[in-house]
């Protein structure tokens, strides 16, 4: 009896210290998500003419027409990966989708680009279902399109200049004067020196410069969508927030349309309108980054909470 009463209290002060612990823990990951979230706030303020001019585009882009519409979308291939994702984004927009790995990011875009189709549901680009489309009128949808694949993906035999003149030679009927004047436009829109870089290999070029010829190449045809998978995986903080001011340059300047896979959640913060979080097959979470950070939701506040 005895000695039950004393493991009995052994086990109460055994219990309180692990639920005092745990509150500690809790305090901890709270204090932890609260620091995120100030550094986060921090960081929109020091943006403010980038939030400001979000603000305006924003409003615009409530007004303006679905350029990206996935609706009611499922995909599987051995196991369910999407199921009932919805979302759409309008002329101007940059929607950013986090996710942890193997959520179905690089998928999604895939679906935006028609290399997949959905087992249900539907993609629309300018308000045409491409789901049913021919091979022949999928590659017209495509060429509306610019895309920058993860690590840049750049052909390793080829000059910076045959790089971005590729999709011209694929796609125009361009000649070659003209092609090289928009080789030249391009790379001077991404800050990069044609004449110091062009002739160069992308093995001669940093990983930040590889990036950005990869963005010159995505955008050399004048696209009005661009589809980035992680710009600034790999990246120094300094390159990335070059990169990152770059696809909002093109935002802001050519009024592209944009769908941005990030991992890097400051880099989503500065340049998305809207935020998709994948996870478990759905999206959790489709709001604006200030909806995002002051969310109370227990997932989102890890996943913020894990940056
Ligand atoms: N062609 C395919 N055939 C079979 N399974 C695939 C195929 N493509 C992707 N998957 C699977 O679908 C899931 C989602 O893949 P996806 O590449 O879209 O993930 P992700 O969110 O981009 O991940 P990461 O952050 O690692 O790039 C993964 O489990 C992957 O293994
Ligand atoms: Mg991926």
């Amino acid at each position: 009896m005895t000695d039950d009463g004393r493991d009995e209290s052994g086990k109460g002060a055994a219990n309180k210290r692990e639920q005092d612990r745990r509150g500690e823990g809790r305090r901890i990951t709270e204090r932890k998500s609260e620091t995120v979230r100030a550094a986060i706030r921090d960081e929109l303020a020091d943006d403010a003419p980038e939030s400001e001019q979000r603000a305006a585009d924003k409003a615009e882009a409530g007004e303006s027409a679905a350029v990206i519409a996935l609706d009611h979308v499922f995909l599987a291939f051995d196991t369910p990966i999407l199921e009932d994702v919805s979302f759409v984004a309008r002329q101007g927009e940059t929607i950013c989708i986090v996710g942890e790995s193997g959520t179905g990011k690089s998928t999604t875009l895939k679906l935006i680009l028609r290399l997949l189709v959905p087992d249900k549901g539907s993609v629309s680009i300018n308000g045409e279902d491409i789901t049913g489309l021919t091979f022949e009128e999928a590659l017209a949808v495509r060429q509306r399109m610019g895309m920058v694949f993860q690590g840049a993906a750049l052909f390793d035999s080829m000059s910076v200049f045959e790089n971005i003149a590729y999709p011209l030679r694929e796609h125009t009927d361009l000649d070659e004067d003209e092609i090289e004047t928009r080789v030249r436009e391009k790379l001077a829109f991404v800050d990069l020196d044609p004449d110091r870089v062009m002739e160069q290999l992308p093995s001669e070029l940093s990983g930040g410069m590889r990036k950005r010829v990869g963005i010159a190449r995505g955008m050399a045809d004048n696209p009005e969508i661009m589809l980035y998978d992680e710009p600034t995986s790999g990246l120094d903080p300094l390159t990335t927030g070059t990169i990152t001011r770059l696809i909002l340059k093109l935002q802001r300047e050519l009024n592209v349309t944009s769908v941005v896979v990030s991992h890097d959640i400051r880099s989503v913060f500065r340049m998305a309108t809207r935020v998709a979080v994948l996870n478990e097959r759905k999206i959790v979470f489709f709001g604006t980054p200030e909806e995002m950070a002051a969310s109370d939701d227990i997932y989102l506040r890890d996943f913020l909470g894990g940056y």
